[in-house]
């Protein structure tokens, strides 16, 4: 799944650079980022939407790190924020306000305020409750804030239940019935200015035909708007566009996107897209040491340095990650459960697994650049990973290993 992951005389490399080199250098467990397998999956997107105006805002909450936010700055890209401390690292990364969404069902006031003082582009409202407190903090600024009404359009994605977001019955977005009201009420508004309107089903979507289905169900609705003389600069088609895991097999990006481009044939307003997962996810991999090997009667255990904190996919989800050794070992292939340190059962990271370890290998975790080191946590007081971005033949620090004294340090004993 990774595409500038290859097997080199000392054992895998990404770009040019052995991961066993980087362990020795920054320790384990480690997220590892390629800039190259960012930039080409940048690219991907790019080359699909060619001859159209569209912007592409990357899911910040994917990978929040300043080192990857500042690559797709770099590309011109621009950002899908979920809160206010995601605007603070967009803008510490480089990336320009005025190509932020700002998405999520529950800003608070101050979020709002700090978003129309930096000057996003858009407010995506998933309430009618939310529109009401745009526009009495725009009010109070003194400005017209930029909106947009995230539609659920009511499809079912056939994705995992936990990241399915376009039904029905789920928190996200104004139900699709609701929506020509509440954008009669925006536009009616002196608070807030109708810039555009959007819409996002789910993750990890394997099947184009449900978004292309929800993208003809909003241009409807769009020709609605229209027909009222409520018009629009852009229709914001959201991100879940799914990756190679294991055997997946995710549409290819001019099969996902060339539906949806058809679906909005002929209109003239900007599209936006809002992927995470297929920008980052399979451009980094977890780097993790084998701790101990050890056999019960039904089962050969590879306790390894990295945990559920520092990915949780598996024990949430039930998520997949390939796993490979960093260098073919002597010893013979058998059925290893990849399990972490923490004291729980839940804490595994991979069941089954065919590998040769001893003691001290290298494991690399694939696909782990998407809600990897995002949702990781301190659990156990465990640091947080080092993470670093390989670019060509260097390898650069991109977050510092977490010291124990730091995951205490906000913390007092009583007086
Ligand atoms: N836009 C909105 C409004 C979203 O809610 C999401 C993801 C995205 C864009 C980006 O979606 P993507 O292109 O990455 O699929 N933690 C889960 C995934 C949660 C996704 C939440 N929303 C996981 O590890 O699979």
């Amino acid at each position: 799944p990774v595409a500038t992951l290859t097997q080199g005389s000392s054992g895998l490399q990404l770009e040019a650079v052995a991961l066993a080199d980087i362990a020795a250098r920054f320790g384990t467990p480690t997220y590892v980022y390629s800039r190259a397998a960012l930039e080409m999956a940048w690219q991907n997107w790019a080359k699909a939407l060619v001859g159209r105006d569209t912007l592409v805002c990357y899911a910040v909450k994917a990978n929040s790190n300043l080192g990857i936010l500042n690559v797709f700055a770099r590309l011109g890209a621009g950002f899908d924020i979920v809160s206010g401390g995601e605007l603070s690292r967009v803008l510490a990364a480089g990336g320009a306000a005025d190509k932020v969404v700002f998405s999520g069902v529950g800003k608070s006031r101050a979020e709002m305020q700090q978003a129309l003082r930096a000057g996003v582009r858009c407010f995506n409202l998933e309430s009618p409750a939310e529109l009401d407190r745009i526009e009495s903090v725009a009010a109070e600024i003194g400005v017209r804030a930029p909106i947009a009404f995230r539609v659920n359009p009511d499809v079912d994605p056939k994705t995992h239940p936990y990241i399915s977001t376009g039904l029905r019955d789920n928190k996200f977005g104004v139900a699709f019935d609701e929506a020509l009201a509440l954008y009669r009420k925006a536009a009616a508004s002196r608070h807030v200015k109708i810039s555009g309107i959007a819409c996002h089903i789910g993750s990890q979507l394997l099947d184009p035909a449900p978004m292309a289905e929800a993208a003809a169900k909003i241009r409807g609705l769009v020709e609605k708007l229209e027909s009222e003389g409520i018009t629009l600069e852009h229709i914001d088609l959201g991100g879940g566009l799914g990756i190679r895991y294991d055997d997946e097999q995710p549409p290819g990006m001019s099969d996902y996107t060339a539906p949806l481009l058809a679906a909005m044939e002929g209109r003239k307003e900007q599209l936006c897209f809002e992927p995470g997962r297929s920008l980052v996810g399979n451009a980094g991999l977890l780097l993790t040491q084998v701790e101990y090997l050890k056999h019960s009667p039904t089962k050969n255990f590879a306790i390894v340095d990295a945990a559920m904190n520092d990915l949780a996919r598996p024990a949430l989800y039930n998520a997949y990650h390939e796993m490979v050794a960093v260098k073919p070992g002597t010893a013979t292939a058998q059925s290893y459960e990849i399990v972490g340190p923490i004291c729980e059962s839940g804490d595994f990271l991979g069941h089954d697994r065919q590998l040769a370890l001893a003691e001290g290998d290298l494991i690399a975790i694939l696909s782990a650049g998407a809600y990897g080191m995002a949702m990781s946590s301190n659990y156990n007081t465990r640091g947080r990973c080092a993470e670093v971005m390989v670019d060509g033949d260097k390898m650069h620090l991109v977050r510092q290993r977490e010291s124990i004294e730091s995951l205490y340090a906000l913390e007092s004993v009583l007086p």
